[in-house]
């Protein structure tokens, strides 16, 4: 029996050496297989005699099964060690910190557009908005720009769909059709209010309250460099009564100016300019008279007295009414209340640069 021990110990042995189940099952070949050494064994029994072959197959029935123990201790052993192998490949270390999302913030233009509208509103104007798709109307002949060249190629305009080719939609290249926007329908209010005998078609000649309103938001022109994006932001500014003077707006943009850059150490110049919709008109330049930016003079918007033709198209009766407005650049400010000195930066999205005004 000596001979069947040495069997089962090889098995076992061969059993152990196997590495991965495909080198378990062609282990197993060798011993329990067709031509395996316990199949060799049974085999050998067939020149005994009964009583001895009795003997013969229980013994090498036990010695099979001990090889088959040992075989499924060794499957077992291989499967729990491939698994605790994956578990491992696959750990995760619950322990790392997460993907970080900070607290947002405003944008530093929002952040302005945010402040204009708390000084202007703290001066007794209303904050109106209007669309970005404009009509050829509102963004150009009701303030009074004449149909033809080169008035209107001043601003190289972005056409989009819809509207007829005499009058096609656009995006608005400024923020001064709002104007006419918001005085017709302050017109109407107080025209419905003063009642009979006051004609929708007939020029407005009786009385209300002024007309005193700014008007953020989004415009557009075909440009793009370091200080122009073809996206930015304006603010137009109109002050409409019987009784307003060029004096007024002076006042009102100068202490609007000292508000903005929270310094009375600043100056305003209206240097004569050009625009169809003001008559006079002057371009408001700033200069600050101390700080990394003194004694330069900066641009930052345009203004003037509401041309009559304007002041008609807003239903209102020049001879009676008159007013002044103006349009200011929401970035130009921005930068020069930062020290930015790219636009780009702006609508870039760098996260980097807009967490520097959180
Ligand atoms: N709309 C002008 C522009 O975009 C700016 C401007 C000038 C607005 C004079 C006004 C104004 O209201 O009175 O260049």
């Amino acid at each position: 029996m000596n001979e069947l021990k040495i069997v089962v110990d090889s098995a076992k042995t061969a059993f152990e050496q196997a590495g991965t189940p495909a080198d378990l099952e062609n282990a197993k070949a060798l011993f329990l297989g067709k031509s395996g050494r316990i199949t060799e064994l049974m085999k050998g029994m067939a020149a005994l005699s009964v009583d001895e072959k009795k003997s013969r197959g229980a013994a090498i029935n036990l010695a099979k099964q001990a090889i088959e123990a040992a075989l499924n201790q060794r499957r077992q052993a291989l499967a729990d060690a491939e698994l605790q192998a994956q578990l491992r490949a696959e750990a995760l270390d619950v322990t790392l910190p997460g993907r970080q999302r900070g607290p947002g913030g405003l944008h530093p233009v929002s952040l302005t557009l945010e402040r204009i509208e708390a000084i202007f509103g703290s001066m007794g104007f209303e904050v109106a908005q209007g669309p970005e798709i404009e009509t050829d109307w509102f963004n150009f002949t009701a303030l009074n720009t004449p149909e033809d060249p080169p008035a209107r190629s001043m601003h190289d305009t972005f056409y989009v769909e819809g509207g007829s080719a005499a009058a096609p939609n656009l995006l608005r290249t400024h923020t001064s059709p709002m104007q006419i926007r918001h005085a017709v329908q302050h017109v109407k209010k107080y025209r419905a209010a003063a009642g009979a005998g006051s004609s929708s078609e007939a020029l407005f000649s009786g009385s209300m309250p002024e007309i005193r309103v700014i008007a953020p938001g989004r415009t557009y022109r075909v440009d793009s460099d370091a200080t122009h994006s073809p996206m930015f932001h304006q603010c137009e500014g109109l002050w409409v009564g019987e009784n307003v003077s060029f004096k007024d707006l002076k006042y009102v943009l100068t202490d609007f100016c000292r508000a903005l850059f929270e310094s009375d150490d600043l100056v305003l110049r209206f240097r004569p300019s050009f625009f169809p919709f003001t008559e006079p008109s002057a371009e408001i330049d700033i200069q600050f008279q101390s700080g990394a930016l003194a004694g330069r003079w900066l641009e930052v918007g345009g203004s003037g007295q509401v041309h009559p033709n304007v002041i008609r198209n807003m239903g209102l009766e020049p001879e009676k009414f008159i007013g002044f407005a103006f349009g200011m650049g929401v970035d130009r400010f921005t930068m020069l209340r930062y020290g930015v000195n790219d636009l780009r930066l702006f609508f870039d999205g760098d996260i980097r640069f807009l967490s520097q005004f959180q």
